[in-house]
């Protein structure tokens, strides 16, 4: 199968949270199409070491241009835009994919809500703002990549800072795809790439090697190149342990609670736990 029109050799793809797991991976698969990469993370150190890394495996090192942002910061993406338009000329592919995670439990610390939010929820609009319409006045093909999470969709108890943000994510992505769709002669489309368990810097502070469920960042670049070219929005990844079946049956379930008019988060309710299970096993 060939892959999105967007990429392809001699064009220019920014990602952002590129240092390290999905974003790394993204980048990698990119660089190994031909394509010009913009690299953007916080850490700054890591950055810089992805970057060095790319430069000396692809021989291209005036191609692989790193610049240190915070994504939730608009002024920063603003600059990032302006450094990859001003070196390249244009973007075809932006990957909205810095994020993090933890802490942000319903009656955790309003600060810690606040980081989460802004880095996942603001970074991908800033994104989607600043970049958007500079990427479709180009008039070529491109692609926008948002990295949402399963956690946005079925939303299980726990990191609840992090589930508003994801949630967020999709819900920004979509209204993209409307808008891309609608507006006439773009040639840009909207991706939401959904990971499974996937072993990254996320997984590392928890396990010390990867789990058996976890999937590699690799497979999940994979999966995303295979969806996009096949114009798919939604991009839903499995891992070793949950099956495409088994999202989607948890997914309906989610949608249900308010189809049925059951309680929220009934998968997690005491009084529901057996009819879910019926559910997914029929
Ligand atoms: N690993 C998983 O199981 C999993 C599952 C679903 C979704 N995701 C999503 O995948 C995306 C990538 O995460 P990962 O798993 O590769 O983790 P990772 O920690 O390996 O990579 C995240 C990168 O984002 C960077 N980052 C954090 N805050 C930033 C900011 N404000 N501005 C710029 N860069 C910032 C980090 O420095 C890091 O390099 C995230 O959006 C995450 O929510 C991960």
């Amino acid at each position: 199968m060939s892959d999105h029109p967007a990429i392809a050799a001699g064009r220019v793809a920014v990602v952002t949270g590129a240092a390290s797991g999905i974003g790394l991976a993204a980048a990698e698969r990119f660089a190994e199409r031909g394509m010009k990469l913009v690299l953007a993370d916080v850490d700054v150190g890591a950055l810089e070491a992805a970057a060095e890394g790319l430069r000396a495996r692809t021989g291209r090192p005036a191609e692989i241009m790193a610049v240190p942002t915070d994504v939730g910061d608009r002024v920063a993406v603003e600059a990032l835009k302006d450094r990859a338009y001003g070196a390249f000329g244009e973007v075809a592919v932006l990957m909205n994919n810095a994020g993090r995670e933890g802490g942000g439990q319903l009656f955790g610390d309003p600060a810690r809500w606040q980081a989460i939010l802004q880095t996942n929820l603001w970074g991908v609009v800033n994104g989607i703002q600043v970049f958007g319409p500079a990427m479709i006045a180009q008039g070529t093909t491109g692609a926008i990549v948002s990295t949402g999470s399963k956690q946005g969709i079925t939303c299980p108890p726990g990191d609840t800072a992090y589930n508003v943000s994801k949630a967020g994510v999709k819900v920004a992505t979509e209204a993209l795809a409307h808008e891309l769709r609608n507006t006439e002669g773009c040639r840009v489309t909207a991706h939401l790439l959904i990971p499974g368990f996937t072993f990254t810097g996320f997984t590392l502070v928890r396990h010390k090697e990867k789990p058996a469920g976890a999937w590699l960042p690799e497979q999940v670049i994979d999966e995303l190149l295979q969806g996009m070219a096949k114009n798919d929005f939604y991009i839903l990844c499995p891992d070793n342990d949950v099956s495409r079946e088994l999202d989607a049956k948890r997914i309906l379930w989610a949608a249900g609670d308010i189809a049925e008019n059951r309680p929220p988060l009934s998968r997690w309710h005491p009084d529901y736990k057996a009819a879910f299970e019926r559910f997914i096993e029929e």
